[in-house]
């Protein structure tokens, strides 16, 4: 079991509702939280760190921001992304691009910069752990989803791949993949208008349950945990 209290867990997207309701949890845990997020009005914490994921040194200078505040960092979790809908055929170039930095290419280099850090957590006998938060699209590719479901497959493909990579280093890589949640997520798409979904997941008890795989040191979390 993972022990959260004194943890340092870095939160990118807490200016989100799943990100911020994660970071809320953690430190209802015992958790100190360093959040981070574009905007920073909606970001919230005494610890916080605005950056555009799109940028190539984003990565870097959160994590790096995150671990000069408390010398140390044990967790990170991965809640930043962003939608697009429309047929495969009409998907423009410039939504592919934002769809894949945000939800591949940023939380990529983002696992990538952290993995030092975290590597010396575990020295010190901590149980570090990466989580994020691909979705459903990566198990099941959805229609009118197209390059989002790519996009978010393609982080899926590098967390579990990675993991294997880092279970040795005592790092524990954990993909959840929850389905349709009331986050509003769809209504600010950055293309396309979203489809009428049915009722989807509360956000609250979305980051419970992967408050609950983090303490209980759960290795995968697919859209059938939810
Ligand atoms: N809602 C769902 O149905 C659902 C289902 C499965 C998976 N997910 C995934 O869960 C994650 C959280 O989504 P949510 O539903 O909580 O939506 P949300 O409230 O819109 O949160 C999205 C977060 O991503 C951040 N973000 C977007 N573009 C960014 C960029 N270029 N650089 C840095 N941060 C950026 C936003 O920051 P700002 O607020 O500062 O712009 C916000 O913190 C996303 O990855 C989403 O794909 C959602």
């Amino acid at each position: 079991m993972a022990e959260l209290k004194g943890n340092v867990v870095l939160v990118v997207g807490a200016s989100g509702v799943l990100g911020s309701e994660v970071a809320r949890q953690l430190e209802a845990e015992g958790a100190t939280v360093v959040r981070s997020g574009r905007n920073p009005a909606r970001l919230g914490g005494a610890d916080s760190v605005v950056a555009d994921l799109g940028s190539y040194s984003a990565a870097a200078d959160i994590v790096a921001a995150a671990f000069t505040a408390h010398g140390r960092l044990d967790g990170v979790v991965i809640a930043a992304g962003v939608v697009a809908f429309g047929p495969a055929s009409d998907v423009s170039d410039e939504t592919i691009e934002q769809l894949f930095s945000t939800n591949a290419l940023g939380p990529i280099r983002l696992i990538r910069q952290a993995i030092p850090h975290l590597t010396l957590s575990a020295a010190a006998g901590r149980k570090p752990f990466i989580v994020t938060i691909s979705g459903i699209v990566a198990e099941s590719p959805a229609a009118g989803l197209a390059a989002y479901s790519a996009s978010k497959a393609a982080l899926a493909a590098f967390v579990q791949a990675a993991s294997r990579e880092l279970r040795r280093a005592g790092i524990r890589m954990l993909d959840s993949r929850p389905g349709h949640t009331e986050t509003g997520l769809a209504g600010r798409a950055i293309a396309g208008v979203a489809p009428a979904f049915p009722q989807g997941h509360e956000p609250v008890d979305v980051a419970k349950r992967i408050l609950r795989a983090i303490v209980d040191d759960e290795k995968d979390l697919p859209s059938s945990a939810f």
